[in-house]
């Protein structure tokens, strides 16, 4: 009996495991049966194959019907099996011949009247079929977007009908384009920020180098405005960067429009997000705010508000830049490369430190407040700086600041420095890839001593210094760069 077999994915993360759809249909009382451990999505493609059949005036025929999904051992979710099902069902019928579809591997999901609707993880399906020299079938609309996976034979169909035609020569499907990302635009200038230089200084530092930060300061100080401001001084993605950064959107289901993202991401969860929706997971498997945030920005504004949970759950993709969860059956792993940027007031009240408007549980306030946030955690946060307010009377009669493309020129300068020395930011570096003079090594030796800190704080310390020595054109750690990152290690009011 013969067996029509389709290419498509399944998706673990990011990564596309090649998934092939077995059709066989046998004498037998009428059934149409789908195995191979596929969850309820997939196994309510059978009505939805089959309505999209009959709106052609394809009806099945009354026998056994079998669909088998191939590897069984892997959980098979989503509903983009749905377009390979019914091609593999088009061919066992004699519709369509089956040495057309041998060199296509197909993802999409069919509507009733058997139009292609848009699925996740289109751009890493193409990867798949990359790998397997093969071309793609896909929804005429994300055709732009699986170009972006590769240079392959993309076959971007808006309905069943329209690839029967295609492969029966009767009308031929024109292949998608590529969609250019918008020019770079920003919504918030470094400009209006009026003083605060050794906090703009300390953003710019944590931009060169990747490095996370904790802004703790009094209510209206301007942390937040600080933060929303980061974006406009860092430099676009690399083609590398901006394909996983992509790739990732796409598995969640946010890419907009089919253009390749090309900006750092700026990620804002509210701090009554959930650990899941932060970490990613649930019951349909999707990357969480840290991999949105992937080689951009992970904004955790009133940072001890966030559950203990949540904020513990960042450790492990802090040090490494990746998540694993843990699902019944297995480890799924998405990329989590983020810069964390932190806002926090000093205590509950927000005036600790401030004798005339701090409330009269201090320091009991502080510490109840910034409890939550552990050693480990803490140990994590390359730049701690204190945000002293500009005085309301100086806001009219200072003059504005730096203006973000200034500062952004710095940035890239310090940044293309970095990627020519070691191809990667100085936020990724060993300690044993750090040189250090003798006179740095006493220092620091001293201040480890004075300070307590960890191997991966000294660690974390030469990074950050090793980036302001970057920005001022030094080609090693110098005395005044040591000192400068050993004042955003002292955790005074923590
Ligand atoms: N240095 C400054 N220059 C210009 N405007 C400022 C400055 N500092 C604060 N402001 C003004 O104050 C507003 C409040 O600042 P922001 O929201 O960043 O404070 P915050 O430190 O995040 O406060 P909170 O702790 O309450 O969240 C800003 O939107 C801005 O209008
Ligand atoms: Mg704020």
């Amino acid at each position: 009996m013969a067996i029509t077999r389709i290419s498509t994915f399944a998706f673990s993360g990011i990564d596309p495991i090649s998934v092939e759809i077995q059709v066989q249909i046998s004498r037998g009382l009428p059934a149409f049966t789908i195995v191979g451990l596929a969850d309820k999505a997939v196994t309510e493609s059978r009505e939805r194959v089959k309505a999209a059949l009959i709106s052609m005036g394809i009806a099945l025929p009354p026998k056994r019907i079998l669909i088998n999904l191939s590897p069984a051992d892997i959980i098979k979710e989503g509903t983009h099996y749905d377009l390979p099902i019914a091609l593999g069902l088009l061919v066992a019928l004699d519709i369509i011949p089956e040495e057309m579809l041998l060199n296509y591997a197909a993802v999409g999901e069919l509507s009733l009247d058997g139009k292609v609707s848009a699925v996740n993880n289109v751009i890493s399906a193409t990867i798949g079929a990359v790998s397997q020299e093969k071309g793609l079938i896909c929804p005429a609309i994300q055709g732009s977007e699986a170009l972006l996976g590769g240079d392959i034979d993309i076959l971007a169909a808006p309905d069943l009908l329209s690839i029967i035609q295609h492969f029966l020569g009767k009308q031929i499907l024109t292949p998608p384009k590529m969609l250019q990302a918008p020019n770079t635009s920003h919504d918030y200038d470094l400009f209006d920020i009026k003083g605060m230089e050794s906090a703009k200084r300390a953003l710019e530092i944590a931009a060169s180098g990747g490095h996370s930060m904790l802004m703790i300061g009094p209510p209206g100080s301007g942390k937040s405005m600080l933060a929303t401001r980061l974006p406009s001084i860092l430099p676009d993605l690399t083609a590398q960067q901006s394909l996983e950064v992509t790739r990732i959107y796409s598995a969640a289901g946010l890419l907009n429009g089919s253009v390749p993202i090309r900006q750092p991401p700026f990620r804002n969860p509210h701090h009554s997000a959930s650990q899941v929706s932060l970490t990613g997971g649930g019951i349909k498997v999707k990357p969480g705010e840290i991999s949105l945030a992937h080689h951009g920005i992970l904004f955790l504004d009133e940072f001890p508000e966030f559950t203990k949970n949540s904020l513990e759950a960042l450790r492990q993709p802090l040090e490494n830049g990746k998540i694993s969860i843990a699902r019944a059956m297995n480890h799924i792993t998405f990329p989590a490369k983020f810069q964390l940027i932190a806002a926090m007031n000093p205590c509950r009240c927000g005036y600790m430190g401030d004798t005339e408007r701090e409330c009269h549980r201090v320091p009991r306030c502080g510490e109840e407040y910034t409890r939550k946030i552990s050693g480990p955690l803490l140990d994590r946060i390359d730049i701690v700086t204190y945000i002293e307010p500009i005085p309301p009377r100086d806001i009219v009669s200072i003059p504005n600041g730096e203006k973000s493309v200034k500062v952004a020129k710095r940035v890239k300068k310090a940044r293309e420095k970095q990627f020519e020395r070691q191809n990667n930011l100085n936020c990724e570096l060993n300690n044993n890839q750090i040189s250090l003079s003798a006179s740095v090594t006493e220092i620091v030796e001293k201040a480890s001593m004075q300070l307590r800190l960890s191997a991966r704080g000294i660690t974390r310390l030469l990074r950050v210094a090793l980036t302001i020595a970057d920005l001022s054109e030094k080609d090693e750690i110098d005395i005044s760069s040591i000192t400068e990152a050993l004042s955003y290690r002292k955790r005074n009011l923590l």
